[in-house]
């Protein structure tokens, strides 16, 4: 089947909606808690396939309630179950802590994600080699992405590597052979070691990746838009203004949509603005992946 693979994560999220964070030796009330899936890989395959791509998601998820859980939830989605593993170790889990400004802040526990080896990536070599984009993020070993990268270049697949969460460690060399790179800011400083506080230095930074050979480099701005950046131009690409309730998420939004509608139309800055257009959506509501529209949701907002 063509379409999209994203490899990599699941968790399942238990957020707090927090008046303030306790302080050490505090107990404190918190107004709300919720649960639902998350993991930047499993948001990301979930985002695509709502607006109706077909989507294989190479994961492993825990063998305990949760894990099963998540596989009723890509049937459910209309994922492929075909790269999806029941590994020996506990979920993936994602205690997550959103204040009344939106921010949130994010602790992760990989547990059976870390069972996603180069390995379980040659048993799935037939989703990797018909697929029309690989999606990557970082909450599975770099190793494991690494040969992701390397067989999808035999393979002439094109990559999308979302480095998110930041990791210094991740080796540059493989960086240069995706076709997309969408770091966001601190992403890019991270791995740049050069100050993005401001979009003059937010460009410089991006202009060093893509020196290195990064043929689209999109740097994600939050409520700002994107910036994408090649070797020959830059464009700033706005956001629309939403209320943000819950920002969780909304990063992963962007990249699975953009994924879906680029190899709708192999227009780049299109599938920006329709991928910034739908994490906006996101925002707007409580939760991940429960907060993320599908194509019918979609058409009541955008005309
Ligand atoms: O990017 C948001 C995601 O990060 C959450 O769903 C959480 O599970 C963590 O992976
Ligand atoms: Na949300």
């Amino acid at each position: 089947m063509s379409g999209i693979t994203v490899i990599g994560s699941n968790m399942v999220d238990l957020t707090t909606y927090v008046k303030r964070m306790p302080v050490a030796g505090e107990t404190l009330e918190a107004p709300a808690f919720e649960m639902g899936f998350g993991g930047k890989g499993a948001n990301q395959a979930v985002a695509a396939a709502r607006l109706g791509s077909a989507v294989n998601f190479i994961t492993v998820v825990g063998n305990d309630q949760f894990g099963q859980q998540q596989l009723a939830n890509y049937q459910a989605q209309h994922i492929s179950m075909a790269g999806i593993e029941v590994g020996e170790q506990a979920s993936g889990v994602a205690p997550i802590f959103v204040d009344p400004t939106s921010d949130n802040r994010i602790l992760i526990i990989k547990g059976a994600n870390l069972a996603l080896t180069p390995a379980m990536l040659d048993q799935k070599i037939d989703l990797i080699k018909n697929s029309q984009l690989i999606v990557l993020q970082q909450e599975i070993a770099l190793e494991t992405n690494y040969h992701a990268i390397e067989l999808a270049q035999h393979f002439q697949v094109p990559v999308l590597l979302n480095p998110a969460p930041a990791n210094a460690d991740l080796d540059m060399t493989y960086v240069s052979k995706v076709a997309f790179f969408a770091p966001n800011e601190t992403e890019l400083a991270t791995l740049t070691g050069l100050p993005t506080s401001n979009l003059a230095e937010i460009k410089i930074a991006a202009k060093q990746l893509v020196h290195l050979g990064v043929a689209n480099l999109i740097v994600t701005l939050g409520s700002k838009g994107v910036l994408w950046v090649t070797c020959d131009q830059e464009q700033l690409i706005p956001s629309q203004k939403v209320k943000a309730v819950d920002t969780t998420g909304a990063g992963d939004a962007f990249i699975g949509s953009f994924a879906h509608y680029y190899i709708q139309s192999y227009d780049v800055a299109q599938a920006l603005r329709q991928a910034n257009q739908y994490a906006a959506l996101t925002v707007m509501h409580k939760g991940t992946q429960k907060s993320y529209p599908n194509a019918k949701t979609l058409e009541k907002y955008v005309h």
